[in-house]
C-alpha cells in the first residue's frame, strides 16, 4: 500500500447509537466500511439512552476501528489523516470518537478533520464507483434532520428549508411506537407497510409555507387513529396504518422536492433507506443503501474537502450538539 493514491483517511463516527469506522482513499475510493449498530441495546427502551451509548462507543471504538484496518488489509502506517464527527448529535457520544481520533492522529503525528454530520450525508453521495457531482438539490432526512440543501460545490451549500418540529425519520419512530413496533423505527414500518392498504387512512400533509417541513401534527393524526382501537383491532389495522402513515410522510417530503423545481435531486440520510420514498423519486440520485443510515465512510468522503488541522492544534476540539 504504498506510493501516491495509496494513502487513506480513517474515518469515526460516534454521533448516536452507530459505532462506525472506514478508510477511504483520496480519490473516493471505499476500501473498508465497519458499522456496529447499538439498535438491540437501545430497542428495551424504546429509543436511544444517551449515556448508554457513550458506554457502549467506548467499548466498541477500538475493536471497530481495528476490523477497519483488518479489512482493508491496511495498518495506521498507511493512513495520512483521521476524520472525526464534531457534531451535531449527541455530545457525550461525539467525545468518545473525538477523543478516539485525537488518540490515534496524536499517536502518529497525523492531522485531524473535524467533520459535519450532514456534510457527511452528503459526501455519502461522492463516494466511488458512481459518484454524484454537484450541484444538486440535496434531500437529507434523518433521525435528527430534514432538511433541503442547494448543494453548490464540495464546500459550499446553502439550506432553503428545515423542519419546524419532528425531523421525518423522528416521526417513523414516533410512529412505530404508537404501533408497539421496534425501534428503530423506520425499518419496521417500512416493512410492515408493504402488507398494508396506503389509501386506508387519509393522514394529513402538513402546509408549511415555503420549503419548510412538519411533521408533529401527523405524529398526532396517528395518535388519534389508534386510540380508540381495541388491541385485536389494532393488530388487524396495523399494516394499513402503518402504510398509510409512511405514505403521508413520503408525500410531504416528495412534495417539497418537487416544490423545489430543482435539475437534479440527491436523497442522503437514514430515511432515504425507504423503499417508498426511493421509488417515489427514482429519478434522483439515491445514496447507496448502505450508506444512508450513520456510517464513517461518509465522514471519511466529506473529510476530502476540509481542511486538515496539523498536529498538535485538534487536541483542544470540542463536540458540538447542534450547528
Ligand atoms: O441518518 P441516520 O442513521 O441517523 C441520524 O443522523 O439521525 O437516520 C436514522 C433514521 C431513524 O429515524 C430511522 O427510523 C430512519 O432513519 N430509517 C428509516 C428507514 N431506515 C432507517 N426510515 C424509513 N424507512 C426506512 N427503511
Ligand atoms: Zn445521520
Amino acid at each position: 500500500m504504498e506510493g501516491p493514491g495509496s494513502r487513506l483517511i480513517l474515518g469515526i463516527e460516534t454521533s448516536c447509537d452507530e459505532t462506525a469506522a472506514a478508510l477511504v482513499t483520496e480519490d473516493g475510493e471505499l476500501r473498508a466500511n465497519v458499522v456496529a449498530s447499538q439498535a438491540d441495546l437501545h430497542a428495551q427502551f424504546g429509543g436511544v439512552v444517551p449515556e448508554v451509548a457513550s458506554r457502549r462507543h467506548l467499548e466498541l471504538v477500538g475493536p471497530v476501528m481495528r476490523e477497519a484496518l483488518d479489512q482493508a488489509g491496511a495498518t495506521l502506517d498507511d493512513v495520512d489523516r483521521v476524520a472525526v464527527t464534531q457534531g451535531p448529535g449527541l455530545v457525550g457520544a461525539l467525545l468518545v470518537g473525538l477523543a478516539a481520533a485525537k488518540a490515534v492522529a496524536w499517536s502518529r503525528r497525523l492531522p485531524l478533520v473535524p467533520v459535519d454530520h450532514l456534510a457527511g450525508h452528503v459526501a455519502s453521495l461522492y463516494l466511488q464507483p458512481d459518484p454524484v457531482e454537484p450541484p444538486f438539490l440535496c434531500l437529507l432526512a434523518s433521525g435528527g434532520h430534514t432538511l433541503l440543501i442547494d448543494v453548490h460545490s464540495h464546500t459550499e451549500q446553502t439550506v432553503l428549508g428545515t423542519t419546524r418540529d419532528d425531523a421525518a425519520g423522528e416521526a417513523f419512530d414516533k410512529g412505530a411506537r404508537l404501533l408497539g413496533l421496534g425501534y428503530p423505527g423506520g425499518r419496521e414500518i417500512d416493512r410492515l407497510a408493504r402488507e398494508g392498504d396506503p389509501e386506508a387512512y387519509d393522514f394529513p400533509v402538513a402546509r408549511v409555507p415555503g420549503l419548510d417541513f412538519s411533521f408533529s401534527g401527523l405524529k398526532t393524526s396517528l395518535l388519534y387513529a389508534t386510540r380508540d382501537l381495541t388491541p385485536d383491532e389494532l393488530e388487524e389495522r396495523k399494516p394499513d396504518l402503518a402504510a398509510s402513515y409512511q405514505r403521508a410522510i413520503v408525500r410531504a417530503l416528495v412534495g417539497k422536492v418537487r416544490q423545489a423545481n430543482a435539475e437534479r435531486v440527491a436523497v442522503v440520510g437514514g430515511v432515504a433507506a425507504n423503499s417508498e420514498l426511493r421509488e417515489a423519486l427514482a429519478d434522483a440520485a439515491l445514496a447507496p443503501l448502505a450508506l444512508t443510515t450513520d456510517n464513517a465512510a461518509m465522514i471519511a468522503s466529506a473529510a476530502r474537502f476540509v481542511e486538515p488541522v496539523p498536529y498538535p492544534g485538534y487536541l483542544g476540539l470540542d463536540a458540538y450538539a447542534s450547528r
